[in-house]
């Protein structure tokens, strides 16, 4: 029997990405990683609590960092405000308001703004644990890689899937003293390597579409960046598998006492159990993924990447934004 198809709220919080992208593109090449995650968390913020729903952020942003956050536990959405009878769709919510944030503020690639939501109760929190070790492709290489496989056993394994050679795939890792083992390995099997500085979640996003030029990522990244990855992915049919990973002996003192299994392999269905995820990510700046915020006379462009697990439905949706219309009816500040 089919399925009725209801609500997509990827619709809806597209426009959340895209408010957060134009809010802070304005910072690009400046040099201020704080005010720019402040003009995305303030504009992102504003935007969600538009949205008819009972929000609770599960992946906020700023841990790390101390970031200006959307926080963990924050409840957000329009129907945590009013007590009408309609019918309230409780979910998770997963924000990135910028992923590059040192990218944007040096002006460089693949800068995005992100939002994944899900059913409520389906997206891992890995807590106060800030780094996992990623490993994702795309739908060619789902069911065929494993995270606790040698990295030259899953890059032979991708290559019989995609009926090419190793020397033809290309690998995308964070460059960082941790991930020097990935790297090495990478390179004593002759594939390919592109060594990123910054923005692991839209790496990991690449491995799943064409014309990229990406097929797998290693490495340890961001956990928040895993579980929004995890839901991009799911949408793609891609997939994810994660550990995570401990800094310090402190960081293993917090997984014991809060009961974080740090061998468990997670899945995709560990990092976001539902199958009904909605998923947005807006270019802040331009990159191989999307393209970034061009300003023109009056207003400014955008393009993002729009999509629902459920549905399988991938948009690009390019919008035109103009500031004398947006600025009757928003209080986001967006024009310069
Ligand atoms: P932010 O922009 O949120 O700081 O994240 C950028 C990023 O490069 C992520 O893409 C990645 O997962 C994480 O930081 C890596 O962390 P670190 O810079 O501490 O190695």
């Amino acid at each position: 029997m089919s399925q009725q198809l209801d609500r997509n709220l990827a619709l809806e919080i597209v426009r959340v990405t895209e408010g957060a992208a134009l809010a802070s593109a304005r910072w690009m090449g400046r040099g201020d990683k704080t005010n720019a995650d402040a003009a995305a968390v303030g504009a992102m913020r504003l935007l969600l609590g538009q949205i008819d729903v009972d929000g609770l952020v599960v992946i906020g942003e700023g841990e790390k960092d101390h970031a200006p956050m959307l926080y963990n536990g924050e409840r957000i959405g329009r129907a945590t405000q009013n007590s009408s009878n309609k019918p309230i769709q409780s979910v998770d919510i997963a924000v990135d308001p910028i992923d590059g944030t040192r990218l944007l503020s040096l002006g460089l690639p693949n800068a995005l703004s992100v939002i994944a939501i899900a059913d409520r109760g389906s997206m891992f929190s890995p807590g106060h644990l800030v780094y996992m070790d990623k490993l994702a492709v795309g739908p060619a290489g789902r069911g065929r890689v494993s995270l606790d496989a040698p990295v030259a056993d899953n890059l032979a394994a991708l290559a019989r899937a995609k009926h090419t050679a190793v020397q033809d795939l290309t690998a995308v890792i964070l460059d960082r003293p941790r991930n020097q083992k990935y790297i090495e390995a990478v390179r004593a099997c002759g594939a390919r390597l592109k060594l990123i500085t910054d923005g692991d979640v839209a790496a990991g996003i690449s491995t799943a579409l064409e014309g990229t030029g990406v097929d797998i990522l290693f490495g340890i990244g961001g956990s928040p960046e895993a579980v929004i990855t995890a839901a991009a992915l799911k949408c793609l049919g891609g997939e994810m598998q994660c550990r995570l990973w401990a800094r310090d002996d402190a960081d293993r003192a917090y997984a014991q006492r809060a009961g974080y299994d740090l061998d468990k392999t997670l899945t995709m269905d560990d990092l976001v159990h539902s199958d009904n995820v909605f998923f947005s990510a807006t270019g802040i700046t331009d990159g191989e993924l999307l393209k970034g915020v061009h300003y023109v006379s009056g207003g400014a462009t955008t393009e993002s990447l729009v999509m629902r697990s459920l549905s399988g439905t991938v948009r690009r949706i390019i919008a035109t934004h103009r500031w004398d219309k947006l600025e009757r009816f928003s209080q986001v500040e967006y024009s310069a």
